[in-house]
């Protein structure tokens, strides 16, 4: 999909096919599950699947562990839309087509993004298996989906990136997250293009700039929810510790066997948050 002055009428063209299979039901929150989350969307009621490649300029999913479909229905009380699998610059897609289901899915009337990831642990004091709700982002992919001329006819192309991470939902996640007694942390979050793992050089370096976690998605869908005034939650599952602290040399096989093991505690916290947002 590349940027051109019709991004407005795609949005418009894939709205409408959306809204179509969805009939009355009209999703409040939208939520993006990372490596290894998808199971939640299984615990979604009166689910409508929706295959992104049903919906006309829509990308797929090429990821492993990323089905690539929409699932609507009810979870934790709320009216949610999730992306079961999430599109990755990494795959070759453009900034603008990772951005695009968040456009889409604000453009149906979801006012709030609720986004996961499986990252490495860039600070020493998180441990393999610990959750860290994101205060803010490093975009470092080089990249932003709202570059160019299009994005600009959806919203004004110029907006703050000051408290992205919205404070409100970052409080209600830290006392969700301690009364259920899950250990949480809550960090600067760095995004880069991947594939590749980071080197160990690279690692020491974003340790320096105030970064705590590392993973390959998020930022994009971050500016784009932003760019449409979306309400935003983020949070990382840490499956690993980043390339050389005490000898980790992540690999795509440890990041899904630790997102598996932790899978209950996470769709626990997600599904309690929306019940009290
Ligand atoms: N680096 C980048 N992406 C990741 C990592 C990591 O250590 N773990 C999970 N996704």
């Amino acid at each position: 999909m590349p940027d051109g002055k019709n991004l407005v009428e795609k949005l418009r063209e894939s709205e409408s096919v959306l809204r179509d299979k969805l009939g009355d039901y009209s999703p409040e929150i939208a939520v993006v599950l990372g490596s290894g989350l998808g199971p939640l969307a299984q615990r979604i009621e009166d689910a409508i699947f929706i295959p992104f490649a049903d919906v006309p300029h829509m990308k797929t999913s090429t990821a492993t562990s990323h089905v690539g479909r929409f699932v609507a229905g009810i979870l934790g009380g709320k009216r949610v839309i999730c992306m079961q699998g999430r599109l990755h610059g990494y795959e070759g897609n453009t900034a603008q087509e990772v951005a695009y289901p968040i456009w889409l899915m604000g453009a149906i009337g979801a006012q709030t993004l609720i986004t996961t990831n499986a990252a490495g642990a860039i600070n020493e004091s998180y441990e393999v298996g610990d959750f860290c709700i994101m205060k803010d982002h490093i975009n470092f992919t080089g990249r932003n989906p709202v570059a160019g001329a299009s994005p600009n006819n959806i919203a004004s192309r110029f907006f703050s990136m000051y408290e992205a991470y919205d404070l409100k939902l970052r409080k209600l996640g830290l006392s969700v997250a301690s009364e259920l007694g899950i250990p949480v942390h809550e960090g600067v979050y760095l995004g880069l293009l991947g594939p590749s793992f980071e080197t160990a050089a690279e690692i020491r370096a974003f340790r320096t700039w105030g970064a705590d976690t590392v993973a390959m998605s998020v930022c994009e869908e971050v500016i784009a929810a932003r760019h449409i005034g979306m309400r935003v939650f983020g949070m990382s599952m840490c499956t690993n510790m980043a390339c050389g602290i005490e000898g980790a040399n992540p690999t795509d096989e440890e990041v899904l066997e630790i997102a598996k093991h932790r899978e209950a505690d996470f769709c626990l916290f997600i599904q309690t948050l929306l019940q009290r947002i």
